[in-house]
């Protein structure tokens, strides 16, 4: 006879609480990192300070933040041997997320460290896959394109050299900082299906290199991270403002789901959807093309009015990206670009007070059954 849970099973595990955790926390409609609330931060701080506040639980003094960015800095470059690699492995047809997760899996084979599970080493590989993770993303699009890789600035910021390294030209100020408030609000979120995903892999006392693997391809899903490009090819499918409340109220109808609306969490509203609304507006308009912003907010409007979903994270940051010329495919990898961060600081704290996850399953199959030859079936 096979042991009985009591009690109801939750699809997808909806509230149940797996850990205890002092890195962000969401509540009704906030959202706050470390203590910090996101509108403060977004307001006020940069990714690096923030990469530095989730992992050690504070904000650094300024010359802690200097020694940080110079860290961080020094391993954005890719090594040459593994750069000739990544140029060998396939582009064509192939998701930007799917080559995201061989490429982290590949570089964890450079790293001499990747089988050092102290905290010393552990620290030196938090920066160097953090450092590393845009300029893979923007190794990927030069590569594709048959692009030489252009060599990060090591003075200047992850977001800085995000669009250098997939351009070569120096980015506008203004576009600058606004990507860097995108970093800092997709940075953490709680116990999200990535952020479990790497707190399981590093459970067992995996290497940081292979929990990260398994966040990104947890990140990759429609459902999760790779939701953001979804809403810029809805958007273009649409094409134009008249067919924007139809459209949406046609897929209502056949029960599809509209990428970029609800979540498992918030239901009065997500807090990080309200700024990038604002940036979207703002992109939109200094590119000359504010019809993708002035679709977005007649979908919410519609959205609202319909089935009462409100927007999530990525249904503004699309046309944000968007307008800041970056390549539709790459939204997810941006994502993961910054959630590294999140996620490794999920894997130190799990590491802190480590016990395997292990859950169990409520059994729901036959039992009793006995086993026949083949000829008798
Ligand atoms: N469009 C249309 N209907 C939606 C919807 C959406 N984006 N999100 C949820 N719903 C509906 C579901 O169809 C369901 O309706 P029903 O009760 O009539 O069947 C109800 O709302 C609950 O949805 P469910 O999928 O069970 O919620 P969840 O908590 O499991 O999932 C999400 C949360 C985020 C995965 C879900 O809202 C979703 O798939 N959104 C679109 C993808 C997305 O934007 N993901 C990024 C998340 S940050």
């Amino acid at each position: 006879m096979a042991e009985v849970f009591e009690g109801a099973v939750d699809r997808g595990l909806e509230g149940i609480v797996a850990c205890t955790t002092k890195i962000s926390f969401i509540v009704d409609a906030t959202l706050n990192y470390r203590g910090y609330t996101i509108e403060d931060l977004a307001a006020h701080s940069t990714f690096e300070e923030t990469i530095f506040l989730l992992w050690n639980d504070r904000l650094p003094k300024k010359d802690e933040l200097e020694k940080f960015k110079r860290a961080l800095g020094a391993e954005m470059a890719l090594d040459p041997a593994f750069v000739k690699v990544l140029k060998e492995i396939p582009t064509k047809g192939v998701h930007p997320m799917a080559w995201l997760r061989t490429a982290v899996s590949a570089m964890a084979l450079w790293d001499k460290e990747a089988q050092d599970s102290s905290q010393e080493a552990n620290e030196r590989k938090a920066i160097r896959l953090t450092a590393k993770m845009g300029s893979l993303v923007t190794a990927f699009e030069r590569i594709r394109t048959g692009k030489d890789i252009i060599a990060p600035n090591p003075s200047k910021s992850l977001a800085w050299n995000f669009f250098y390294t997939l351009t070569g030209q120096e980015p506008d100020a203004e576009m600058v900082r606004m990507f860097d408030v995108c970093l800092i609000l997709h940075a953490d979120h709680e116990l999200n299906c990535s952020a479990f995903a790497m707190r399981v892999t590093a459970s067992s006392l995996s290497d940081i290199y292979s929990a990260a693997v398994s966040a990104i391809s947890a990140l990759k899903g429609p459902l999760h991270g790779g939701a953001n490009e979804q809403v810029m090819v809805m958007l273009k499918d649409i094409g134009t403002m008249d067919r924007a409340r139809t459209w949406v109220k046609e897929a209502l109808e056949n029960k599809q789901k509209v990428m970029g609306f609800g979540h498992r969490v918030y239901k009065n509203g997500d807090p990080r959807a309200k700024i990038l609304r604002q940036m979207s507006e703002q992109l939109t308009k200094k590119i000359g093309q504010p019809h993708w912003y002035e679709m977005s907010a007649l979908i919410d409007d519609t959205m609202q009015g319909e089935k009462g979903l409100l927007p999530n994270v990525d249904f503004y940051s699309a046309t944000v990206y968007y307008s800041m010329g970056i390549p539709i495919d790459l939204f997810t990898p941006i994502f993961a670009a910054s959630r590294v961060s999140g996620w490794i600081a999920h894997a130190f704290e799990q590491w802190t007070n480590n016990r395997i996850y292990r859950p169990r399953g409520k059994w729901a199959g036959r039992e009793g059954l006995t086993w026949v030859p083949a000829e008798k079936r």
